[in-house]
C-alpha cells in the first residue's frame, strides 16, 4: 500500500509517495539523496543513519517512513549553518578526530542532541551520548576531547553574549531547540512542528485513542509504538505479510503519567527517553530501563512496545513482573485489566488481541518506596548488550507487624522484628516467558527476619528445582547458576 507523507526535512517542505512501512534511512538516502546519512548495520547498534526526528536523536533505519508524517527531521546538511555545528566541526579537525568519515554525522548528531539539552556536558554524559555511534578507526578520547571543547567554545561564547542561540534567520536550529524544549518538559505537550499533512499516512498515525481502536476493528493493522522491535530485522518486513502499521506514538492517552493513590499509570507509548525525563517513576524500573540500549534507541522504544513484544529479555518488562503490575488493555468493546503474570502465552506471544491497544500499565509502588530491590543484568560486553540472563528481585517489610515480647532487650523495650509483607523475584532471557513464580516467594512473605533468614536454603532448593533454562548463547546449565547466584546475593543482602 501506498501513502503519502509530509514532513519538514532540514527545515523544507517534503511531500512524499510510498510505502509508509520503508525504513526512513531508505527514504532518506536513495529517494531524497541525502547521503550523509550513513547505513551502516541497519539494525539499531551503530548510529552511522542517526538523524534528529522533532529535535530527538533516533537511528532512521528503526524509523518507518509513514511514522515522520507531520514532523521534522533533521539531518547534517540541516545543521551546517549553526553555530553549534561551527565549533563542533572546528573542534573535530583540531582533535584529528576524524579519520574515513563513516561515523562522523552521527557522532555529530548525536554531540548536538547532547549540547542542546546538556550545554556543559561532563566527559560521562559525553560518552553516554556517543554510546550508541560506532567509530571504526579514530578510537573515542578525540572524539570524546572535541565535543567537550566545542562546549567549552560554546559555553564562552555565550557568555560574552554570542553563543549559539544568537545565530540569526537559523531555522534548523529553532526547529531542533523548539521541538527539544518541549519533549524534556512535559511529554504529552510534545507537538508536532511541520505542517498537517495530506490525507494518506495522517489516517496511519491516529491522535485520539477512539480514532485508532475504530482503525484497528477494521482493518488488519499492526501497532507501531517506537518500531524498534518491529524495523530492527532486516529480513523480516516491518509488519506480517497483509497488514499495515498503525502508528500509535501521537495518541495522547499513550504518553500520559499519572498517580492514582499509590499506583503509577504508566502510558504505554511513552519512550525511555521521555520516562527517564520525569522524575517520579521508581527507581528499579528508572534502572531498569537506564540499561536499556544507546540513547537513540531510549529515544524511540517504548515501554508499552517492551510488553508488548513478549521477549523473555525485556528489561522494562522485569521491572513491571516484580511490582506485580496491571496491564489496561482497550478495544472497540471496552477494556480489559490482564495482571503482567496472566498476559504472556509464549515467546512473542500475549493474550492481546488483534483489535485491542496496550494503552497502560498500573504500577503499584508502595513496595518500591518502602523496600529494598536489585536489577540485574549478566551479558556479553558490561553495557548496550541484550542480556544473557537478567534479574529483579524486590522485597518489602512492616517494621511493626512481629513483635517479640519474649525477646526483650537490655534496655527493658520489647524488641520488633520487620516482618517480609511482599517478596517478588523475576528472571529474564532464561524461559521462553520471564519467570515469576508467586508460589515460591510466598514461602518467606509473613516470615519474621530471623526466620526468613532460616529459610532462605530451602526457598533457594524450590527455585533450583523449578528453573528450567533454556539453551541460548550459552549453555542451560550457566544460565541456571547465574540465576541462582544472583537471587542468593540479593536475598542474602536484602536479609541481613
Ligand atoms: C540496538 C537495540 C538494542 C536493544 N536493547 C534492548 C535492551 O537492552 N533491553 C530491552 O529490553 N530491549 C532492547 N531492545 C528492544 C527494543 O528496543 C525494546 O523492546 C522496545 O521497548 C520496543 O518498543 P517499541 O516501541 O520500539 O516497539 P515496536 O517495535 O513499535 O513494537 C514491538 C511490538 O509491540 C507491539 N506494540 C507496540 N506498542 C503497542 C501497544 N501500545 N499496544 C499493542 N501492541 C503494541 C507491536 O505491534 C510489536 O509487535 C533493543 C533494540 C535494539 C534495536
Ligand atoms: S544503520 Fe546502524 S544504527 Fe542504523
Ligand atoms: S572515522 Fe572512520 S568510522 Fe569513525
Amino acid at each position: 500500500m501506498k501513502t503519502t507523507v509530509t514532513f519538514l526535512l532540514n527545515g523544507e517542505t517534503v511531500t512524499w509517495r510510498g510505502d509508509p512501512g520503508m525504513k526512513l534511512l531508505d527514504l532518506l538516502r536513495d529517494e531524497l539523496g541525502m547521503t550523509e546519512v550513513k547505513c551502516g548495520c541497519r539494525e539499531g547498534e551503530c548510529g552511522a543513519c542517526s538523524v534528529l526526528l522533532d529535535g530527538v536523536l533516533v537511528n532512521s533505519c528503526l524509523v518507518a517512513a509513514g511514522r515522520v508524517d507531520a514532523c521534522a527531521v533533521t539531518t547534517l546538511a540541516g545543521l551546517r549553518t549553526t553555530a553549534r555545528f561551527a565549533a563542533l566541526d572546528k573542534a573535530f579537525a583540531r582533535h584529528s578526530a576524524v579519520q574515513c568519515g563513516y561515523c562522523i554525522p552521527g557522532m555529530i548528531l548525536a554531540a548536538e542532541a547532547l549540547l542542546v539539552r546538556t550545554p556543559q556536558p561532563s566527559e560521562a554524559e559525553i560518552r553516554v551520548a556517543i554510546s550508541g555511534n560506532l567509530c571504526r578507526c579514530t578510537g573515542y578520547n578525540a572524539i570524546v576531547a572535541a565535543i567537550r571543547e566545542a562546549a567549552e567554545e560554546l559555553a564562552g561564547a555565550a557568555a560574552a553574549g554570542a553563543g549559539a542561540d544568537a545565530v540569526a534567520g537559523d531555522a534548523a536550529r529553532d526547529v531542533v531547540g523548539a521541538a527539544v524544549g518541549a519533549a524534556v518538559g512535559d511529554v504529552a505537550s510534545v507537538a508536532p512542528v511541520a505542517p498537517a499533512a495530506a490525507p494518506g499516512a495522517a489516517a496511519l498515525c491516529p491522535t485520539a485513542l477512539p480514532e485508532a481502536l475504530e482503525l484497528l476493528a477494521a482493518k488488519n493493522l499492526v501497532p507501531c509504538a517506537g518500531g524498534t522491535d518491529l524495523l530492527a530485522h532486516e529480513y523480516a518486513p516491518p509488519a506480517p505479510e497483509g497488514s499495515e502499521l498503525l502508528f500509535v506514538h501521537r495518541i495522547g492517552e499513550l504518553k500520559a503519567l499519572r498517580w492514582e493513590g499509590d499506583v503509577l499509570r504508566i502510558g504505554a507509548g511513552l519512550t525511555y527517553g521521555e520516562l527517564l525525563d520525569r522524575s517520579q517513576i521508581p527507581e528499579i524500573l528508572r534502572t531498569a530501563i537506564a540499561s536499556i540500549a544507546a540513547p537513540a534507541v531510549r529515544n524511540a522504544g517504548t515501554i508499552g512496545g517492551n510488553l508488548a513484544n513478549a521477549s523473555p529479555k525485556g528489561d522494562a518488562a522485569l521491572a513491571c513482573f516484580v511490582t506485580d503490575c496491571t496491564l489496561r488493555l482497550v478495544s472497540v468493546h471496552g477494556e480489559r485489566l490482564v495482571p503482567i503474570g496472566a498476559f504472556y502465552q509464549g515467546r512473542g506471544r500475549t493474550v492481546r488481541r488483534p483489535d485491542e491497544l496496550l494503552v497502560e500499565i498500573l504500577m503499584p509502588t508502595r513496595w518500591t518506596q518502602e523496600g529494598r530491590w536489585t536489577f540485574e543484568k549478566v551479558g556479553g560486553r558490561k553495557a548496550l548488550a541484550i542480556s544473557r540472563v537478567s534479574f529483579a528481585g524486590l522485597v518489602a517489610f512492616d517494621i511493626d507487624a512481629s513483635p517479640h515480647d519474649t525477646d526483650a532487650s537490655p534496655h527493658g523495650t520489647a524488641n520488633t522484628e520487620p516482618t517480609i509483607t511482599h517478596l517478588a523475584t523475576a528472571f529474564g532471557a532464561v524461559a521462553d516467558v520471564v519467570v515469576r513464580r508467586p508460589e515460591i516467594d510466598a514461602m518467606l512473605i509473613g516470615c519474621a527476619l530471623t526466620e526468613a533468614q532460616t529459610r532462605i536454603p530451602e526457598w533457594l532448593a524450590t527455585w533450583e528445582a523449578a528453573l528450567q533454562p533454556v539453551r541460548g548463547r550459552v549453555s542451560a546449565e550457566y544460565r541456571k547458576q547465574v540465576c541462582l547466584n544472583l537471587a542468593r546475593a540479593f536475598i542474602e543482602r536484602s536479609l541481613s
